[in-house]
């Protein structure tokens, strides 16, 4: 199959008509829908499917019988997507894998070691709040307990909203079987940047990623009437939220850094009554640990200020952190050596995007593939990528494990 009709098989799933963005969050219709998806196209191809113990889909070709084993050459990325996300955050490293898996067959190639793709569950934390989810949960940075413990907005946990996606729980934990199973991984991505489209290139190869990390800030004020309550009485944390959001755009400029409050809950939420509470979710990244952390630190420091300037408590909590990452230097060069071989020069960019390879750099080598995106926007249903540039990357996937898997 062509990777286009293979692409149009997953644009409807969990788009929604109003806004035309994705809304495939995890243990949802959507989610079983993607999952559906990945099983039919991984079973059409007669590769052997397997969900691991934390929900992660993974479609295997095997080396034919009586072949030695080998290390396995992983290749995937994630369905799920933010609240309105882009088509191809995510999707794009999955249905490249299996394109990929179709031009090589036609070439007529036979891996000398097994090739696998993976999608990985809740990579954006876009219902359970934690980034790369299934990834973290598989390498142990998760402790299952922790994990089998979060709740999404509406208090549902992440162990029954498993449950009821005919999931068990209780099997949640580091898979080192599996791990220890792979030699590498190459995660195919769109760019979430303009990077490519500034040098003419339609694919790239990633050097690391910035460290990055996500906090949840309640101010916890005192609800009262909107049209009663004289200014000095009030207790609104909104007050001390707003001024917080700036302090962190602030901070950002002041480090080279960024910083974004992209959700917030005001609770109750009356237009005609001052909060009780405001829950927000600080999103800082920045290209080294020491800035990050002064960063962060500093917007801690000036949300304190501006809460006891207002009678207003506030609480902050780490959900999730990711340290910087250096991609495996020693298989970029191999992959960028391969692409040059075939006509590619891939620029070598920095990310300031979490990806699943990111946590499992930690454990074996990865690597990550990036197609061009003209405006550079993602997290958006305006995120685009021309089918050129796709089918490129797929190209360039292919060629990748041709030279990883072949003999
Ligand atoms: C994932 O896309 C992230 O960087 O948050
Ligand atoms: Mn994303
Ligand atoms: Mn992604």
């Amino acid at each position: 199959m062509g990777f286009a009709e293979l692409w149009d098989s997953l644009l409807p799933v969990g788009r929604d008509p109003g806004t035309g963005g994705y809304r495939r969050f995890s243990f949802t219709a959507a989610d079983a829908a993607c999952r559906e998806w990945f099983c039919h196209n991984a079973l059409e191809r007669s590769l052997r499917l397997q969900t691991d113990r934390n929900g992660n889909l993974w479609a295997h070709w095997d080396v034919p019988v009586g072949w030695p084993s080998d290390s396995t050459i992983a290749t995937g990325s994630h369905l799920d997507s933010v609240p309105d996300g882009g088509a191809y955050d995510g999707p794009l490293g999955v249905a490249a894998g299996f394109a990929a898996i179709d031009l090589l067959r036609e070439r007529g190639f036979v891996p000398a070691r097994p090739i696998a793709v993976a999608a990985f569950g809740e990579e954006e934390g876009g219902r359970f709040g934690v980034a790369c989810l299934g990834s973290r949960l598989l390498t142990g940075v998760l402790a299952p307990q922790a994990a089998r413990e979060l709740r999404d907005g509406d208090g549902v946990t992440l162990a029954e909203a498993m449950t009821g996606a005919g999931l068990d729980p209780a099997r949640l934990g580091a898979g080192d079987e599996l791990l220890d199973s792979l030699g590498a991984f190459v995660e195919l991505h769109i760019e979430q940047g303009r990077a490519l489209h500034g040098l003419g290139a339609a694919v790239g190869l990633a050097e690391g990623i910035w460290p990055h990390g996500r906090w949840r800030l309640d101010f916890t004020g005192r609800a009262d009437h909107a049209g009663t309550t004289r200014l000095p009485d009030r207790r609104d944390p909104m007050l001390p939220y707003a001024a917080t959001v700036l302090a962190a755009r602030q901070a950002a400029a002041s480090h080279a850094a960024l910083a974004t409050f992209g959700k917030v809950i005001p609770e109750p939420g009356g237009a005609n009554a001052i909060c009780s509470a405001v829950r927000a979710w600080l999103d800082a990244r920045a290209p080294d640990e020491a800035a990050l952390h002064r960063m962060v630190e500093q917007i801690e420091a000036a949300a304190r200020q501006a809460a006891d300037g207002h009678g207003v408590e506030v609480g902050v909590r780490l959900e999730s952190f990711t340290p910087r990452v250096d991609f495996d230097p020693g298989l970029r060069s191999r992959l960028a050596g391969t692409l040059a071989g075939c006509g590619i020069t891939a620029p070598v960019l920095p990310t300031g995007a979490g990806h699943d390879a990111g946590i499992l750099a930690a454990r074996l080598p990865a690597a990550m593939l990036f197609v061009r995106n003209p405006s550079g926007v993602s997290h958006s249903p305006a995120e685009h990528a021309d089918p050129a540039d796709c089918e490129a990357g797929v190209a360039a996937l292919a060629a990748v494990l041709e030279e990883l898997a072949g003999r």
